[in-house]
């Protein structure tokens, strides 16, 4: 098993990206905690794990609040003694519409979710990493926080923002060997467009699997290796 004794944080782990991304990292031995709203299936992920042999715990976490994070990173760390892998992949779009139709409140929410949050989670992580002089932040982001598309200005702005920060962060801890990756996905076959794209289209896009699959191969890499950025697209789609 290639992550044995390792442990990974993974946010938004209650559906698509994140929920397969702790399903691979745990069946490659990680101890997996798995942070999202959704109590429910946080368990049922946890089951999952338990039943094919592995190991994870369910901490219920709202990443737009800074408090529930600091204790979601304490917990994992006091019960697991260690913490090498940081995923950040809670995220939504909320709406699909032309600028002015976004309120302040659902620029807030984007924002908060995909950018505050992933900035909340990975600040305090990182003075436990920095003390192991180890570990590995792996932020998903999104093929639009490098090109800017029509109608979803709010989370391509939040996108380019965890870019930037992907980029500081990572010149910041390399001297620690800690590093960061930012994935620049495009379109995947989740619940998170609004829009509910038919089959046809759905079966396109790649799969919360194939994210997953990279996700581990950056946490696997050679010691001589690190990967700041990965674009992902579907093989037929420039979306
Ligand atoms: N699908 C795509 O085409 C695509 C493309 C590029 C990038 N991405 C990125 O991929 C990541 C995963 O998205 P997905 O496609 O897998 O969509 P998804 O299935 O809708 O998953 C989103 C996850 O984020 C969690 N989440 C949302 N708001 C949260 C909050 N306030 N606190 C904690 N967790 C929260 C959700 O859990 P709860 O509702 O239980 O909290 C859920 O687990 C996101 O960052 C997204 O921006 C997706």
């Amino acid at each position: 098993m290639k992550l044995h004794g390792r442990v990974a944080v993974i946010t938004g782990a209650s559906s698509g990206v994140g929920y397969e991304t702790a399903r691979l990292l745990a069946r490659e031995g990680a101890q997996v905690v798995a942070a999202a709203r959704r109590r429910d299936k946080l368990e049922w992920l946890v089951g999952e794990i338990a039943g094919e042999g592995g190991k994870a715990l369910a901490i219920p976490t709202d990443v737009t609040d800074s408090a529930q994070i600091y204790r979601l990173i304490e917990s994992a760390y006091n019960l697991f003694g260690r913490i090498d892998i940081l995923v950040n992949s809670a995220g939504v779009v909320h709406k699909i519409a032309p600028t002015e139709q976004f309120s302040d409140s659902d620029f807030r929410t984007v924002v908060e979710t995909n950018l505050n949050g992933s900035f909340y989670a990975a600040r305090a992580v990182i003075p436990y990493m920095k003390r192991q002089r180890s570990g590995l932040i792996v932020n998903i982001g999104s093929r639009v926080g490098k090109i800017g598309v029509a109608n979803i200005a709010p989370f391509s702005a939040a996108k380019f923002a965890l870019a930037g920060l992907g980029q500081a962060m990572g010149a910041e801890l390399r001297p620690y060997n800690v590093y960061v990756t930012t994935i620049f996905a495009g379109m995947i076959n989740t619940d998170i467009y609004p829009l509910n794209p038919n089959e046809e289209f759905r079966r396109q896009l790649m799969t919360a699997h194939d994210v997953a699959e990279a996700v581990l191969w950056t946490c696997t890499l050679p010691p001589s290796l690190r990967v700041d950025e990965l674009p992902l697209m579907p093989r037929q789609l420039d979306l």
